[in-house]
């Protein structure tokens, strides 16, 4: 991965609105044409109504013209290896191939490359509802 991915989702983590977990986290998404767009998490004082870091970069995503995702860097400042939670799986699968990478990061880098087949394997498949 070239280190820009990884140093989008840090000022992206940097904008964290996390004042209850104070859990910043942070997320980039490149595509194959090399956009990308980041995210951070979002969080609401009624707890469920907040959501993640990659749900807020998959939104600049689609309205940015969306695309195929090549690879995903997700990081917490909190944690050294923070790994998308089931639903951002879901949400991530949705517009990624099983080889997509997924860049685990801590504060200096990726620690550990995955990809989306290894996070969400058996995950619900839409294309029988298209
Ligand atoms: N969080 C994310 O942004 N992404 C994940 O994949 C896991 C959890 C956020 C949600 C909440 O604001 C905070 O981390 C603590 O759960």
């Amino acid at each position: 991965m070239s280190h820009d991915l990884f140093e989008a989702a840090k000022a992206a983590m940097a904008k964290a609105y996390a004042p209850y977990s104070k859990f910043p986290v942070g997320a980039a998404l490149r595509t194959g044409d090399g956009r990308i767009f980041a995210g951070a998490n979002i969080e609401v004082a009624s707890y469920p109504e907040g959501w993640c870091a990659e749900t807020t970069a998959l939104g600049h995503y689609i309205m940015g013209g969306g695309g195929r995702i090549t690879e995903i860097a997700v990081l917490a400042e909190r944690m050294a290896k923070c790994s998308p939670c089931g639903g951002c799986r879901q949400r991530l699968a949705e517009f990624c191939r099983p080889e997509t990478k997924l860049y685990l990061c801590d504060n200096g880098g990726v620690v550990e490359t995955v990809t989306m087949g290894d996070m969400l394997p058996y995950g619900f498949r839409g294309d029988i509802l298209k």
